[in-house]
């Protein structure tokens, strides 16, 4: 019998209690025991919930109960979930998170304290998709070239909404909230930082590269509205949020944000809260992983493939892959070098030199204009709808401060980047 205590019994916690009771016949062909949740851990004893497991509101009684054997940590945060996972390590508890904003800031503390305690995490990128066992363990052959993809389900299941029925963003965010998609803060979602902390747990694994979401650039849906989300169906596009990890040379580029994708490309069919990753090797090439993003069931599927993993006891990939650094260590790209393509949609008052003093800006910043088309949008202004040739990440933000400095933008330009 392995027993359990899970610390935080929300949308993921209730769920993995439930599965592990409707599925018990599976689970336990598949590893030889039983698997019994001991104890759950909740802030408030007094929220009536659908569970028939015993409820404390004190961690230690997880912490310190010598029959368990696994903590899973589902209560969400940073500090305060480093503290209770730092602590069931010491007593040499094995440790199952779904938490990315834990290991966004923590993961290489807690290798160096797991050593040989299973600390296991697959829930915490792409929800039910298994990513990370396919990228520490079935490719760990390759040198992984480029990781491009959905990792955020709430965002992804707000643009959809946004595009094929055209509901307000304000209103689908709190579909996805009482769906169970969204973080407790949905800030996180939609300021990009919850697929940031994805791409980074993922970028140690894939490049060995120990960065803070501080340090990449990360960008959320906020600024997306019905009028570039409609100019980007009509140029052939859809906008999606997107994780990107890129090696080039001996440098490594991470960036999260928006990006108008041809909508021929699979990413771009990519709807609602699923997830699609592609993930190319140099032996490999090109794989792709595809599932639930998020949600109770499908995050704590991946839970208790983690669980049942500890369950069976065998020898385990080292926490974040490597055995020892990389030779010829991988740097982080300064955010400033990064380079694509963009769209730009600058508003202007429709007069006579306009264009000719825009296009002088471009020219100054280096900025190659690929298409150029005028919209009017009222009577007295119009939309100037610009895609640029690859252009460096510095020239385009320089180009923008200097366009809103000028007398005749009626509106903050809207950048997205073209992938
Ligand atoms: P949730 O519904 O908000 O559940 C959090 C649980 O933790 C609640 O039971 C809460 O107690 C408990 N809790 C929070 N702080 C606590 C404290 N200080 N002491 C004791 N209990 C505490 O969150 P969730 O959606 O299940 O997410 C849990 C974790 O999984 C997060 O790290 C999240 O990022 C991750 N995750 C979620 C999803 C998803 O689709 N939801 C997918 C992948 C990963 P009360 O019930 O009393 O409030
Ligand atoms: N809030 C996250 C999302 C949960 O929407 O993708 C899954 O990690």
């Amino acid at each position: 019998m392995l027993k359990v205590g899970i610390i935080g019994v929300g949308t993921v916690g209730t769920s993995v209690a439930q599965i592990l009771k409707d599925n018990a016949d599976v689970i336990s062909a598949r590893t030889g025991v039983a698997i019994e949740v001991k104890m759950g851990i909740v802030r408030d004893l007094e929220k009536v919930r659908d569970l028939d497991i015993p409820l404390s509101d004190n961690v230690d009684d997880v912490l310190d109960d010598e029959e368990i054997d696994v903590v899973v940590e589902l209560m969400g945060g940073v500090e305060e979930a480093f503290e209770v996972v730092k602590k069931a390590l010491l007593k040499g508890k094995a440790v199952v998170t779904a938490n990315k904003a834990l290991l966004a800031y923590h993961r290489y503390e807690l290798q160096e304290l797991a050593k040989d305690i299973a600390f296991e995490y697959e829930a915490s990128v792409a929800g039910g998709i298994p990513i990370i066992n396919a990228l520490r363990d079935g490719l760990s052959a390759n040198h992984i070239e480029s990781i491009m993809g959905i990792m955020n389900g709430t965002c992804n299941y707000m643009l959809t909404k946004m595009t094929n029925e055209g509901v307000a963003y304000n209103d689908i965010l709190k579909e996805a909230q009482r769906l169970g998609y969204a973080e407790s803060d949905p800030t996180f979602d939609v300021g990009g930082y919850d697929a940031a902390h994805k791409l980074l747990i993922l970028a140690s694994i894939a490049y060995g590269i120990d960065a803070k979401p501080e340090d990449i650039l990360i960008e959320g849906i906020q600024n997306i509205t019905q009028e570039d989300i409609a100019f980007a169906k009509e140029f052939g596009y859809a906008i999606k949020l997107l994780g990107i990890a890129k090696k080039d040379g001996n440098d490594v580029e991470l960036r999260v944000h928006a990006a108008l994708i041809r909508k021929e490309k699979m990413i771009a069919k990519i709807d609602g809260v699923m997830n699609g990753i592609s993930v190319v090797g140099d032996k490999v090439g090109e794989t792709l992983y595809y599932g639930p993003g998020a949600g109770g069931d499908a995050t704590a599927s991946a839970v208790i493939a983690n669980i049942i993993d500890i369950a069976r006891a065998g020898k385990k990939a080292p926490m974040l892959g490597f055995d020892k650094p990389l030779e010829g260590l991988l740097r982080l790209k300064a955010t400033d070098d990064i380079n694509s393509k963009y769209y730009l949609r600058i508003n202007v008052s429709d007069r006579a030199g306009v264009l000719a003093k825009i296009t002088k800006v471009f020219e100054i910043h280096n900025i190659s204009v690929e298409t150029m088309l005028q919209r009017p949008s009222s009577e007295s202004s119009a939309n100037l709808l610009i895609s640029t040739h690859i252009a460096l990440e510095k020239d385009i933000q320089d180009m923008i401060k200097e366009l809103r400095t000028l007398d005749f933008i009626k509106s903050a330009p809207v950048m997205i980047r073209i992938v």
